[in-house]
């Protein structure tokens, strides 16, 4: 009998710390050997002049799920997770989302079912929570975390999802004691409403005057905000999409002095404007997101924020809506800004385009990719080991790419059921040609081969960001909570008092 199910043979293989040219053997859905002129399998496929990439984790991706406004996006776990699969992502974990009426096992049951019936590639859950009481903080969310749902969305603005900044501090002083990651979407809620408003009032309705609504000045407080709250609990947090300059310098300079901060960018923010919502008669709304594209100065910041570690995750924010009454236009020609769905698709396309734009244009390294797209998702996610690597013991999720593919990009050509793509006719070179989920070989020839519900719920461990908040050593940690309480407390402090504030769980804010 063979020693391995499958071989991929003669490919450059890459991580997110090297590039070797290896074969790659598999035994019942893990990697158990990579190594030079390994035996054959029962089935070998030759990687010759192609590169094998771990599978992409995207972890940030609206599948199957109502909105913050009621609106039920446009995929569903099989479209989504079909769609994902045929863009070499190999692991998504979306939301199960509570809304204020919803209690969390409901809502997690309801998901789990939803998943398991339809995922062809593997998943996990983030929760959405939108009403922090004492049933969701010390019953609930202690269960679902127990459960693997390691990391929960909180937003600073939206009307039916808004937590207020005590009900933020509940939340985070929660996730320091049951080791949980925090995600915050952060816009200034009262700023977007008021310039919202005023717009209307003065008869603006068209999608472009969304992006002049959420203007980065609301990011950027919100960011600030939510960094702060996140210094005085201690406890790590997770800023998703973000988009614009103001928002990733401030970012930037919390991480410089020692704070745990993360964050997230996403395609739509390299690749789109606001211009984009400025098109043809309501076009526009299908570039309508939030945060808005910004700006080709905010473009070059979130390349900065890539390559320099201040956004260390590229997700995809899927948010599928089509372009009629379910989705972007509620109202038909008379939707304004204020009632369009919020988000694009992009869970197909989202490390095509890196790839194409970031490696094969020589912005990023292959190894720089590779972390962008499914290590640092892995890490900050509770997967550390299992996904987003190739190595012996890890899941054999691979995707083969052709780095000379040249593809045109159309709607017809994608997977999943909005309708359509903001990137419509972009030009990529690079694609992943055949992908690999613990396995099975789910996509090849531009075939789908997976069933129904085969793929896995994955139960995540806590993120590594909460046992090493701030990626840096001991001694350089201390160093910059010195340089943050000097500044923050403007007190003197014992190194012995320093290194208790270091600890990601501060058992006197847990009491509620
Ligand atoms: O506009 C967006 N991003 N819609 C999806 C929901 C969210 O806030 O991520
Ligand atoms: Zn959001
Ligand atoms: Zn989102």
């Amino acid at each position: 009998m063979e020693e391995f199910d499958l071989v991929v043979r003669d490919g450059w293989v890459a991580t997110a710390s090297e590039v070797v040219e290896a074969d790659i053997g598999v035994k019942d859905g893990i990697i158990t050997a990579v190594g030079k002129a390994l035996p054959r399998g029962r089935r070998d496929i030759s990687a010759s002049g192609r590169w094998v990439l771990p599978g992409g984790i995207d972890s940030h991706c609206h599948v199957e799920q109502l909105s913050g406004m009621g609106i039920m996006c446009a995929d569903d776990f099989y479209s989504a997770t079909v769609a994902a699969a045929f863009g070499g992502t190999t692991t998504i974990i979306p939301f199960a989302a509570q809304h204020r009426d919803m209690k969390i096992p409901d809502v997690v049951a309801d998901y789990a079912k939803r998943a398991r019936e339809k995922a062809v590639i593997d998943y996990g859950f983030h929760l959405i929570l939108a009403n922090p009481d004492e049933t969701a903080l010390n019953v609930d969310l202690p269960a679902a975390i127990r459960e693997g749902i390691t990391s929960l969305k909180v937003y600073m603005t939206y009307d039916k999802l808004k937590l207020d900044d005590y009900q933020l501090l509940d939340v985070l002083a929660l996730a320091a004691s049951e080791q949980a990651l925090v995600m915050i979407h952060a816009e200034n809620h009262d700023m977007i409403r008021w310039l919202a408003n005023r717009l209307l009032a003065r008869g603006h309705k068209a999608p472009k005057f969304h992006a002049v609504a959420h203007d980065p000045i609301a990011e950027g407080e919100a960011t600030n905000r939510a960094i702060a709250l996140s210094r005085l609990i201690g406890v790590p947090v997770l800023i998703v999409h973000v988009s614009a300059r103001e928002a990733i310098d401030t970012i930037r300079t919390a991480k410089q002095r020692g704070a745990a901060i993360y964050a997230e960018t996403c395609p739509q923010y390299l690749f789109l404007t606001a211009d984009d919502l400025d098109r043809n008669g309501l076009d526009g709304a299908m570039y309508c997101c939030s945060p808005p594209p910004r700006d080709e100065d905010s473009q070059a910041a979130v390349w900065a924020g890539l390559k320099d570690g201040t956004l260390p995750i590229f997700s995809s924010d899927h948010a599928p809506y089509r372009f009629d009454r379910t989705g972007k236009l509620p109202k038909g020609d008379a939707t304004t800004f204020k009632e369009m769905a919020n988000g694009l698709p992009g869970i197909e396309l989202r490390m095509p385009l890196l790839f194409s734009e970031g490696v094969m244009a020589g912005r990023l390294s292959l190894q720089e990719f590779v972390a962008l797209t499914s290590t640092n998702h892995a890490s900050m996610y509770g997967l550390t080991g299992r996904k987003g690597t190739i190595a012996v013991g890890a899941d054999a999720d691979l995707g083969i790419w052709n780095p000379n593919r040249e593809m045109t990009v159309t709607a017809s050509m994608l997977h999943d059921n909005t309708g359509y793509t903001p990137y419509e006719g972009r030009k990529l070179k690079g694609w992943p040609e055949i992908v690999i989920s613990r396995g099975r070989t789910v996509v090849e020839n531009n075939t789908l081969n997976a069933e129904r519900g085969s793929g896995q719920f994955l139960k995540r461990q806590a993120s590594d960001a909460l046992s090493s908040p701030s990626g840096l050593s001991m001694a350089e940690a201390r160093e910059a909570l010195r340089t943050i309480v000097e500044v923050g407390m403007k007190d003197e402090r014992s190194e012995a008092s320093l290194s208790s504030r270091r600890s990601s769980t501060r058992p006197y804010l847990t009491c509620r």
